[in-house]
């Protein structure tokens, strides 16, 4: 491959409730990036239905991928090749894409890429950092994975941590739900606890006995279950504001903390944080106070690259086009996908 060609990659992603297509030229530069969410259909039964998921991305998967080309202003003809998220994920959801992407590059004789969800969520943070590059620490932290990855190299990492029961996200999601701020929950944990005092409850920091890097959010969850209930019988008022706020805390101290412990294990200069849950505010602030005082470079994707997009999987699709992966008519949905396996 010559040094300055451009290699232009259509990339499409579905593995849970968004539908979305994009074109990245070279990894980094986003030509478009159309996100078709379904939150309003899904926020009706309080969480993602995985049957409603598969038959609104059957419904909307040709326009966002004709929309993104539209919006890259190119047609089939200039693309290189084609990427999708092939798992972890929701099985029917995340079928989907790949047949549309099969489809595209069977019709169109285009190179064919499996994309990792996870590997997807840390190359987000290429796209607007010109200047990362591998070697790094990353944190991912979505409604499904929370990982602690030491990213050796494009397409090279090696999990230090991982949960070991509910998701960062997931907790998030089950904590509003029972102070009643609905679905989804994060974003809505996020701005409540902007006027709440993170001290005024106190929740465990979930640990996993022997594991440094694990993490572990369900006792949080039952924590914060328990102390509502208890008010509930006692006939005290919630302070929704506080309860988020003091949550919010417990969850992002932990996951500051073994950051920190990796950055000084591995003496990582760079770090980065990726996924659902890298859009909140406390955690970006703290993860970037708790850089800055190591003198370790911190990176962090706009809000719109944390959630899920194509954009992140056109962007890590790029690096593998260039060591020359390349997946066959054969490539399936795997939901439960592990990083670093093909
Ligand atoms: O990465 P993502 O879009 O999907 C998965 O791959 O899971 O992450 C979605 C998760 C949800 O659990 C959502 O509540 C959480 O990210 N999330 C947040 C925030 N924005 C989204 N959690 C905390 N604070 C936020 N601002
Ligand atoms: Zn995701």
């Amino acid at each position: 491959m010559a040094q300055n060609e451009e290699i232009r990659i259509l990339a499409i992603e579905s593995s849970c409730d968004e539908t979305a297509a994009s074109v990245v030229v070279n990894g980094r530069d986003v030509r478009s990036n159309v996100i078709s969410s379904q939150i309003d259909i899904h926020t009706l039964y309080g969480g993602v239905v995985p049957e409603i998921a598969s038959r609104k991305h059957i419904e909307r998967i040709n326009q966002v991928v004709q929309q993104a080309l539209d919006e890259a202003g190119m047609s089939l003809d200039e693309i290189d090749a084609v990427a999708v998220t092939y798992g972890p994920g929701l099985v029917g959801a995340l079928l989907v894409g790949v047949a549309e992407a099969k489809a595209i590059a069977w019709a169109r004789n285009l190179p064919f890429i499996g994309v990792h969800h996870i590997e997807g969520h840390i190359s987000a943070n290429y796209i607007e950092n010109p200047d990362l590059e591998p070697p790094f620490g990353c944190l991912v932290v979505s409604g499904g994975h929370t990982h602690l990855v030491r990213v050796k190299d494009y397409g090279e990492y090696e999990i230090l941590g991982k949960t070991a029961d509910d998701a960062a996200g997931e907790a998030f999601d089950k904590v509003a739900r029972a102070i009643g701020l609905g679905y989804p929950g994060g974003p809505k944990i996020d701005k409540a606890a902007r006027s709440g005092d993170p001290l005024a409850i106190e929740f465990p920091r979930g640990k996993v006995r022997g594991s440094e890097y694990d993490f572990s959010f369900s006792g949080l969850k039952s924590a914060v279950l328990n102390y509502l209930n208890e008010k509930k019988m006692k006939g005290e008022e919630i302070c929704v504001e506080d309860v988020a706020a003091s949550f919010q805390k417990s969850v992002v101290d932990v996951l500051v903390e073994h950051s920190v412990h990796a950055i000084n294990e591995f003496g990582f200069r760079k770090f980065a944080i990726a996924g659902g849950v890298a859009s909140n505010s406390a955690l970006r602030a703290a993860m970037e106070e708790a850089c800055e005082r190591r003198r370790v470079h911190f990176y962090r994707p706009s809000p719109v690259l944390c959630t899920d997009n194509a954009a992140m999987i056109g962007a890590a699709a790029y690096y593998e086009y260039r060591k020359g992966v390349r997946s066959d008519w054969s490539l399936n949905a795997v939901p439960n996908l592990k990083l670093g396996e093909r």
